[in-house]
Formats: C-alpha cells, structure tokens, sequence
C-alpha cells in the first residue's frame, strides 16, 4: 500500500435509526498499528495548515465533520482529495508531503497516525522535501 502513494478508504458505516456508526481497526480496515491520534478544530476558515511529510509515519485523515482539502505529493505525484464524510479516510504513506485547506466552517479533521509524535520524523521544508524525495525515485 505504501509504494501505491496516497489513496482513499472506505470505513465501515453501520446505518442505525439511533445514529450511524464508523470505526477503523487493525488490521482489517487501518492499514498501521495506531499509535498516535489527534484533531485539529477551531479553524478559521481561510487558514492552511502548513505543508510537511514525515520520513516513516504513515497517517490516515478523516472528516469527523465539515469539509476541507488535503493536497498532497507523493513520487512526484500531485493529487486533491477533497474530504467530506465520516466514512471515508484518505491513507497517506511516509515521505508525502501534504497541505490541509479550504476547511469548512465546522471541519473537524482526525488524524491517526502509526507512530509517537517526534519532532525529528517530519520534514516541514518543502526544498528539502523535494531534495530526498527525488534522490529516492530518479
Ligand atoms: P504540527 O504538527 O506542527 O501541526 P501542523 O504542522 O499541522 O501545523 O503541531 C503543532 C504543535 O503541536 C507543535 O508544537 C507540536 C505539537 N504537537 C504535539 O505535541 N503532539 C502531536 O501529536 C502533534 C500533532 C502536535
């Protein structure tokens, strides 16, 4: 799945008159043991989260509610991925760079990621990015 680049998941939707219900487990529906989650909220609308990509962790995005967009570079490969529903996650594998915007009024993005916050696993620079990144698929 990693070499496959960023790529969107079906997460299990139970459809119940008392609320629906999704859930991600591993390793039928998660592609990664989890290790880490966190959320991000209180966004005012016309912000962008800065771009970064991590050199092993693998994440898995999703819209809790609202709506925003992930932009993300993978091998060279430039996609969107406009995210909108609590049952679909977007898998994002290490060394992609990815940007968060257009965030709705009430977006509420999770994210569930493979490994321990470490200020070392990121790459917050978009040159060097591109530096490692291309000595690795040229
Ligand atoms: P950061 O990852 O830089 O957010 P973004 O790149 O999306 O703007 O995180 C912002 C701050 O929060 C930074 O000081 C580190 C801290 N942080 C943690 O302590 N633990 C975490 O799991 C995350 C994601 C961030």
């Amino acid at each position: 799945m990693v070499s496959d680049g960023p790529q969107l998941l079906e997460i299990p939707r139970i459809q119940d008159v008392r609320g629906n219900l999704s859930f991600l487990e591993y390793p039928s529906t998660l592609p990664f043991e989890p290790a880490r989650s966190y959320w991000i909220y209180d966004i005012p609308t016309a912000k962008i989260r800065h771009g970064h990509a991590y050199y092993t962790q693998q994440e898995v995005i999703v819209a809790l509610s609202g709506s925003f967009t992930v932009h993300t570079e993978h091998m060279g490969k430039i996609r969107s991925f406009r995210l909108s529903s609590p049952w679909t996650g977007l898998y994002i594998p290490p060394m992609t760079w990815r940007v968060i915007d257009e965030f709705s009024s009430n977006a509420l993005p999770l994210v569930l990621s493979s490994g321990l916050y470490s200020e070392a696993d990121y790459i917050r620079e978009y040159e060097l990015y591109k530096e490692i990144s291309d000595c690795g698929h040229e």
